[in-house]
């Protein structure tokens, strides 16, 4: 490589110091660079590269890129006539008390159990339902809600549930039979809160039927009269070697009015709203070795790179949620970014912080952000992979809580009420962490996750995950569309 580099440039008549050439030969993409370099310094009649004839032409580059990609008159003149509205209906920001004993974890089940109880009994099945300490006894139609503790198998083929409410615990057996009893239970994980139906011999209930919280089917949905879009992006993973910056420009590009054919730009001026659902940086220390991976290995800096990319965004609100790389508390949910670390951004007026997870209606579009960390372990628990997110959203819906399996790879603070319950039905779920694109709606619901802007990246490339980077799902007039800007 060493010779490589040099002849390129000695061909040229073209002189490289020392530090120059270990810049350039450290750049992923050193062939590109090189070519550019060559003109750069030809243009300005140079003859010697030095790093900061390196920055000179990167500064050049980037004023290039714009100019190339700042808001087209016509959309800005759009959007002036635009008005933005939005409420933000949960955030969890500063509203974390714990400092994580025993009691709060008690607190915390509670919450779970009291919010999805209720949402339960508007089952008119469970106006009545039986606490688990009366189950001591023959009951012949019995109605329970319960936490589940565990699930397992029988040498028989029978599924042994336990469950416990605040007020005792029991055991329900799913006999092997029972063809959909046993398929449901295959879907059903540790800490999820469900309903039985049911008798009992004072000993064992024997279920007849799992209720979930479940959804009922959304006819009126907030997205029926919507005459705008909004974009939808996540994981964008700046200052990673893989994060797609030509990708991720040309999407700003679009957003500004300056790419693709009229129906694109057409759907451009209609935009109104930018949500990011997490991992916006790539930041540092999240797994073993990451610092090889990083292009920049500064956490400030990434966020400085960030405001820098976002700023070209300057008339549309930016509703911006964490994820698992992102530098905020790790236990979900996760608060806001702050000023702290990422000053930049917060400075930037059309900029929202929120927590992960987030509701927020635009302009009456309900959206619940989340970034989707538990995805991790219901892949784990239920042998599914992550490319079936929307299987997997589906799910979390019917169970109405964004993280059921408490204890394993996603921490969960217990906090004194429980925020991942699914307490209303949104009408857009935006997720993302898994680098794939999907969609569905699901009982009228739209649940999209939102792919990258990563590249492949090593540990990646080992499991086969091939990821779906720069596309952009687009909520336009209520219609899905996935827009591509892969370089
Ligand atoms: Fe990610
Ligand atoms: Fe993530």
């Amino acid at each position: 490589m060493v010779n490589d580099i040099i002849k390129k440039f000695q061909k040229s008549n073209i002189l490289l110091n020392n530090n120059a050439y270990s810049e350039i030969s450290s750049s992923e993409d050193y062939d590109y660079l090189i070519g550019e370099l060559i003109r750069y310094v030809e243009d300005n009649d140079e003859f010697i590269i030095t790093t900061k004839t390196i920055r000179d032409y990167q500064q050049r580059e980037r004023e290039r890129i714009h100019e190339e990609i700042k808001e087209n008159p016509e959309t800005k003149k759009i959007r002036q006539t635009l008005e933005t509205p939005y409420e933000i209906l949960l955030d969890t920001t500063n509203k974390s008390y714990t400092d994580g004993d025993i009691q709060d974890l008690n607190k915390y089940f509670n919450s779970r159990y009291e919010k999805l109880r209720k949402i339960i009994q508007q089952n008119p099945e469970f106006r009545t339902v039986n606490d688990l300490k009366t189950t001591k006894q023959k009951i012949d139609s019995l109605h329970s809600i319960g936490i589940i503790n565990s699930i397992n198998k029988t040498k028989n083929g029978h599924v042994i549930v336990e469950i416990e409410d605040p007020t005792g615990d029991a055991s329900v057996i799913l006999l092997k039979d029972d063809e959909d009893l046993i398929t449901q239970s295959s879907s059903l994980v540790k800490d999820e809160v469900i309903g039985v139906v049911g008798s009992t011999n004072g000993n064992l209930i024997k279920a007849d039927e799992i209720v979930h919280p479940g959804v009922i089917r959304q006819d009126i949905s907030g997205t029926a009269g919507m005459d705008f879009s909004i974009a939808f992006i996540s994981d964008v993973h700046i200052g990673s070697k893989q994060f797609d910056e030509t990708a991720f420009n040309r999407f700003i590009k679009w957003v500004n009015g300056n790419e693709g054919d009229d129906a694109k730009r057409e759907m451009a001026n209609n935009l109104k709203y930018l949500v990011i659902g997490g991992d916006l940086v790539d930041g540092i220390g999240i797994y073993p070795n990451q610092d090889k991976e990083l292009k920049i290995k500064d956490i400030y800096d990434q966020y400085e790179e960030a405001a820098r990319l976002l700023g070209d965004i300057t008339d549309i609100p930016i509703i911006l949620s964490p994820g698992n790389h992102d530098a905020t508390r790790l236990a979900e949910p996760q608060p806001a970014i702050t000023d702290k670390y990422a000053k930049g951004l917060c400075e930037q007026k059309n900029i929202e912080m929120v927590s992960n997870p987030s509701i927020v209606n635009l302009d009456g579009v309900k959206v619940l952000v989340y970034h989707g960390r538990s995805f991790d372990d219901m892949v784990m628990a239920m042998n599914i992979t992550h490319a079936d997110t929307d299987q997997i959203m589906k799910l979390l819906l019917e169970k109405r809580h964004l993280s059921p399996i408490y204890g394993e790879r996603n921490a969960l603070a217990s906090e004194f009420e429980d925020y991942m319950v699914m307490e209303e039905v949104p009408d857009v779920i935006h997720t993302g962490h898994v680098h794939i694109n999907s969609y569905t709606k699901y009982k009228g619901v739209h649940m999209l996750n939102s792919g990258t802007f990563q590249k492949q990246t090593e540990f990646q490339k080992i499991y086969n995950i091939v990821p779906t980077c720069g596309q952009v799902p687009i909520l336009n007039k209520g219609k899905m569309k996935l827009l591509d800007f892969s370089s």
